[in-house]
């Protein structure tokens, strides 16, 4: 590559300047964003199953129709994404091939059962609430189409945040019994969603260079801090504890200490063990493959349509 084109490129991303997909940009930077807005857009994807899980169950009308409005928008959210990718050019199919053969990772948050109706408080609230401090600094990161892609992103999660927290108020000031769930869910989820930031900085393979593509703006381990300093204040507001004996107000550094991560349970969820892994490839496949007549009447119709302009 020509140090002429990779000075020129450094310069605009110091200077804050968005990249856009015409613009020469080094393979290396090609290559990682590909890879995190992949990943993202298949977690999106895959994330919409475990509430999916709930639809039928949900306990009254209401809730059902937020429910499925939030599970539209994360479909909504996996769209833009694969779109935002497609501009560094790869294209749908591989993407999409890349997930179902098991080459692609996403999210290994999505690899835990929904149980329980509490769960889906506990996922609006806590899953989205670490999806949005990861993805608020992604509204300025470096490559124009994903930044503006999250601009919507988030507002969007947002609500997803508030519509989790609400339900987990509704049961934690509910009886004893839904107060004991809501307890529960949140004892399963804690710690999974701490996963959600990635490794720790000093194990992060990718951080370092992607701070200085500022295609990050911040690292795993300050994203996981800041949600942990938020998310505290709310689970007392809940009446809940977290499960986590360590964690403490720690004065002098302004944040909350907190306890270690099992990182042998993170890297085997990420290698693809997690208890519900096979579960969602084979859900994903097989709408995959039940959606084939859509993809082949689209095609035919578009067929017929060039046919009938070109006449
Ligand atoms: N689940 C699965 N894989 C993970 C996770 C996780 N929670 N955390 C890190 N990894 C993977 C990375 O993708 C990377 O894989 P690869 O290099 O083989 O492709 C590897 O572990 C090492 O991690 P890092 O070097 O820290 O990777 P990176 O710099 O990409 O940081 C992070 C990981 C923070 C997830 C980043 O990619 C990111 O911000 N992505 C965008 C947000 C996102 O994907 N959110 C998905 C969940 S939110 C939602 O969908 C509702």
């Amino acid at each position: 590559e020509d140090p002429a084109l990779i000075a020129a490129f450094e310069a605009r991303v110091a200077a804050d300047e968005f990249i856009e997909p015409k613009d020469w940009m080094p393979e290396a930077y090609r290559r990682t964003l590909t890879r995190q807005i992949s990943q993202h857009a298949h977690s999106e994807i895959v994330g919409m199953l475990p509430e999916g899980n709930w639809l039928t169950r949900a306990p009254s009308l209401k809730r059902k129709a937020i429910l499925l409005a939030k599970i539209q928008d994360e479909g909504g959210h996996g769209l833009y994404l694969y779109c935002a990718a497609e501009t560094l050019g790869t294209s749908r199919e591989q993407m999409i091939d890349a997930l179902h053969s098991g080459r692609a990772k996403y999210s290994t948050i999505f690899n835990y059962p929904t149980l329980n109706w509490a769960d889906i408080g506990a996922i609006g609230w806590l899953v989205d609430g670490a999806a949005i401090m990861n993805q608020v600094p992604l509204q300025r990161t470096s490559y124009g189409p994903y930044a503006r892609a999250m601009v919507r992103v988030c507002k969007e999660e947002s609500f997803h945040q508030r519509q989790g927290f609400d339900i987990m108020l509704a049961m934690a000031n509910g009886s004893p019994a839904q107060k004991a769930m809501a307890q529960d869910a949140l004892n399963r989820w804690w710690w999974p969603s701490l996963m959600m930031f990635g490794p720790s900085d000093d194990n992060s393979p990718n951080t370092a260079q992607s701070i200085r593509w500022r295609i990050k703006r911040e690292t795993n381990d300050e994203l996981r801090q800041k949600f942990v300093d938020a998310t505290v204040p709310q689970a007392e507001l809940l009446g809940l504890t977290i499960p986590d004996p360590a964690l403490k107000w720690n004065e002098e550094r302004g944040h909350y200490d907190f306890g270690e991560i099992e990182w042998d349970e993170f890297y085997a969820v990420v290698r693809g063990e997690g208890p519900t892994a096979k579960e969602r490839m084979k859900a994903r496949r097989a709408a995959w493959n039940d959606g084939a007549w859509v993809r082949a009447a689209a095609d035919a119709h578009e067929a017929k349509r060039a046919a009938r302009s070109a006449a």
